[in-house]
């Protein structure tokens, strides 16, 4: 698959999705349309059931929306084939679902390398590189520890390690709205999507699973009755509209 590395990283331009038929119907996304430009950090929120992990399943070539149109990486997603698709995924786009979706059985360390294994990474260079990035989320004494016996904030950064293992271009991180009290994370950052700099490497970079997203330096969006609204910080650009289309 060529890579194209100019443009924005995500457009979304008027993104419909429905689960169900007629009067049952439950419209999840009315319309939604923003962009992120490569290199940025975007950070999109809202209550609960407002649509942000069906937002981003979209956006990650997960789900398929009903109507509009989503560009990543350079590719129309509803031009791409399953083939296309899978290696979309596969080569750059690393994902951090909500319910973590890790395998309970095997180590912190195995569900890192499960990517690197589908890309065939050599068995030395993964070992590596698995070691590089559980030592980057804190994890580093828990490698050989079974996913379903760590604490669910531990969980939580073994898939964000395992997310980074292919060196993403795109990182999408997916959370709950949550309405616990005192972690701003988690009440205001339901979802995060995150797109890394041409050449930004995991290895350089520190994280935490702490950082309150309002802090960060970052554009903030939020996801409101099916649409997406713009807070107006550079760098989040709405194309369209804020679009609450009514039922
Ligand atoms: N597979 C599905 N089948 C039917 N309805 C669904 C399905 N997935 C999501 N929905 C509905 O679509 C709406 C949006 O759900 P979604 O999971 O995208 O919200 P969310 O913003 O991620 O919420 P949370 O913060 O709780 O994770 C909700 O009304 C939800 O019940
Ligand atoms: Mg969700």
């Amino acid at each position: 698959m060529s890579r194209v590395v100019t443009g924005a990283m995500v457009r979304v331009e008027g993104v419909r999705k429905a689960y169900g038929h007629g009067a049952a119907a439950v419209h999840a996304l009315r319309g939604v349309s923003f962009e992120v430009p490569r290199g940025e950090l975007v950070a999109l929120k809202g209550r609960s059931g407002s649509g942000k992990t069906t937002l981003l399943n979209i956006v990650g070539g997960l789900d398929a929306a009903d109507a509009g149109r989503v560009r990543g990486d350079g590719h129309e997603l509803a031009d791409l084939d399953e083939d296309g698709l899978l290696t979309l995924r596969r080569d750059r786009v690393g994902f951090v679902f909500q319910s973590f979706g890790l395998i309970p059985v095997l180590t912190a360390a195995g569900n890192v390398g499960v990517p690197l294994r589908l890309r065939r990474t050599p068995p030395r260079e993964r070992e590596e590189r698995v070691a590089l990035l559980l030592s980057l989320v804190g994890l580093a004494d828990h490698a050989a520890q079974r996913s379903g016996e760590l604490s669910g904030g531990r969980q939580q950064r073994v898939a964000v390690a395992r997310a980074l293992a292919n060196d993403p271009a795109l990182l999408i991180a997916d959370e709950h709205r949550s309405a616990g009290r005192g972690d701003r994370a988690r009440r205001d950052g339901a979802a995060a999507g995150r797109t890394q700099r041409t050449g930004h490497r995991p290895g350089r970079q520190s994280l935490r699973d702490d950082l309150p997203v309002p802090e960060l330096q970052h554009p903030v969006g939020e996801v409101q009755q099916g649409g997406v609204v713009g807070t107006g910080a550079s760098g989040f650009r709405q194309r369209a509209p804020a679009s609450r289309i009514p039922t």
